[in-house]
């Protein structure tokens, strides 16, 4: 982290020079123990499966495509522009009709739940856009992250606060008036406030400079190893490979490949056609 030279360090989800200072992590409830579905061995903590669909009555834009996340990891989806990331996540959220394939939360089918219904069950989701209200304050936004607890949120708060430090300095001003970076952080901090057991992230680092987009990753670090899985779109590729444990490059609403992320920076194919050589 910061105090540290950060960036001479190696990176990656498994880079010791990012600790956590909250050991076993506090922002989900419970224990969350590591790895696959508890309840369905050997099946992914959430996986899109085989999801094919598009909007409206419109063509499909997805083609039976599969993106899957277990707990504590981060997954990274990269890809042209166009070529259906912020889709495949709208349709792991259920907010977007598939008429092939399914979602499944530790194995539980939940394709046919609201979006609503799917973060009461755990997930959290940071749109591409428009993910912040501009005219409230930092810490309404928190609050209205909050909206479907019935419990003390304090606690919560708090740990967002730990995480993202600038933020309770600017609490009482409008997000608006953020950085773009900072901004970001409320939103991710927002989405935290639920204590989702899944965070999915479109774009976090969009318009950020790489010292920020750096910062941006190593926080995120920090919340995947509370337990929390992270599903992640990036369109800094090569940077976001480097922290996932698991990668999916989409092209053309498709499956094209699927790896570690370090598999997938090794792969001269790859490299070539989606990380500029
Ligand atoms: N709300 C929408 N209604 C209809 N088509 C859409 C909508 N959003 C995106 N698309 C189309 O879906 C395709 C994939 O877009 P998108 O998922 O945004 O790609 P990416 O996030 O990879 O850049 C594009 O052809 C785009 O025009
Ligand atoms: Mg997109």
């Amino acid at each position: 982290m910061s105090a540290q030279n950060p960036y001479q360090e190696a990176r990656g989800n498994k880079d010791a020079s990012i600790t956590n200072p909250r050991p076993g992590g506090t922002l989900t409830p419970g224990t969350a123990p590591e790895g696959r579905s508890a309840a369905h061995p050997g099946e992914p903590f959430l996986i899109g499966d085989g999801m094919t669909g598009g909007y409206g009555s419109g063509a499909d834009i997805l083609h039976d495509c599969t993106l899957a996340v277990d707990r504590g990891e981060i997954a990274v989806i990269v890809g042209p522009n166009g070529a259906g990331k912020s889709t495949a996540m709208k349709a792991v959220f259920g907010m977007l009709n598939i008429h092939t394939g399914s979602v499944r939360l530790d194995g539980e089918d939940i394709t046919g739940l609201s979006p609503q219904a799917r973060v009461a069950k755990g997930m959290a989701f940071v749109p591409q856009v428009n993910n912040i209200f501009t005219t409230m304050t930092v810490e309404e936004n928190l609050e209205m992250g909050a909206f479907l607890r019935r419990d003390d949120i304090s606690e919560t708060m708090e740990q967002v606060y730990e995480l993202f430090p600038i933020l309770r300095e600017k609490r009482r001003q409008a997000a608006g008036e953020l950085s773009g970076g900072q901004r970001q952080q409320v939103a991710v901090g927002r989405a935290l406030m639920t204590r989702p057991q899944v965070l999915m992230l479109d774009e976090p680092t969009a318009g950020v400079s790489p010292i920020v987009m750096d910062e941006l990753f190593d926080r995120i670090i920090e919340v995947a190893r509370t337990g929390i899985s992270i599903l992640m779109v990036e369109q800094n590729a090569r940077q976001a490979l480097e922290i996932a444990d698991k990668g999916y490059v989409l092209v053309q609403g498709r499956n094209r490949y699927t790896d570690t992320g370090q598999a997938l920076l090794a792969d001269p194919d790859v490299r070539k056609s989606f990380l500029g050589g």
